[in-house]
């Protein structure tokens, strides 16, 4: 998958995206054939033990896409710009891009933020490095909004919404998360734009949908209310340990061997 091909699957089918942040989960993904593979700053909050993306660093998010792309997907690798790096001098933005795609293996970059953001945006693709925007919700402005919420339902705010896919998609962008945004606005934006906009909390008429692969998975105790588990392996994983402690306090494992191993032959 390239950006083009995932532009080009706008109005043909939905375009399926989700995140990973290590080598075995990308395998995962990759064999049952997702479109697109985030390595979202959600690590930090998925996998790091922080409690929001706020802390996750550059050096994080090249250390975890390092490892996504070890397992050599076919879905388009695209990483999280961390909190800040979005807000630097356009060249020190290409600079921290850079890393994500030469040290972290990555072929495209997201970042949080709209028509405030598109001049940076402009530089990175004429840097040749491929951009999809965030709009909505954007959690690295969470100790800002104070928490999260529904994006798009006030007129005012809707009106910037559609402001920041044009700048966006003017600036170069190849698709748009929309995070959180309201259903009918988001269908609205999904009809008007150019790019394939990638829905998550914001309803079924986006060209596309994004999960975190922890939420798929029923790892989180804890999951967004418009997440869908399809598996539960936090309770997989703790049924596994009790059994593994169960087996070593009482002897079952390792099993003894099968015959009995011959005494060492002293000289
Ligand atoms: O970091 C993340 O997980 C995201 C979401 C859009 C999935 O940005």
């Amino acid at each position: 998958m390239t950006t083009q091909t995932l532009r080009a699957l706008k109005g043909r089918r939905p375009i399926v995206c989700v995140t990973a942040y290590d080598t075995p989960t990308a395998h995962g993904a990759d064999a049952a054939g997702v479109d697109l593979i985030l390595v979202g700053d959600s690590v930090g909050n998925n996998v790091l033990g922080f409690a929001n993306t706020v802390p996750v660093t550059l050096d994080m998010i090249v250390h975890h896409a390092a490892a996504v792309a070890r397992a050599k997907p076919e879905a388009l690798l695209v990483a999280d710009l961390p909190f800040g790096d979005a807000h630097l001098k356009p060249g020190d933005v290409v600079k921290s891009c850079r890393r994500l795609v030469q040290e972290g293996g990555m072929e495209a970059v997201k970042i949080e933020g709209g028509v405030a953001l598109a001049p940076q945006i402009e530089r990175l693709v004429l840097a040749g490095i491929p951009v999809m925007g965030h709009i909505g919700l954007q959690p690295q402005q969470v100790n800002v909004l104070g928490g999260y919420r529904k994006f798009g339902q006030r007129v005012s705010e809707a009106d910037a919404l559609r402001a920041d896919v044009a700048a966006l998609e003017n600036a170069g962008v190849f698709a748009i998360v929309a995070e959180m945004v309201d259903p009918r606005l988001a269908a609205e934006l999904s009809r008007l734009a150019r790019v394939p906009i990638i829905g998550i909390g914001s309803g079924p008429d986006c060209d596309g949908q994004i999960l975190v692969a922890h939420d798929i998975l029923g790892i989180n105790e804890r999951a967004p209310s418009f997440a869908k588990a399809y598996a539960s392996l936090a309770e997989t994983m703790r049924a596994a340990f009790t059994a593994y402690a169960n087996d070593v306090r009482s002897r079952v494992f390792p099993a003894a061997p099968a015959k009995p191993v011959p005494a060492p032959q002293v000289e």
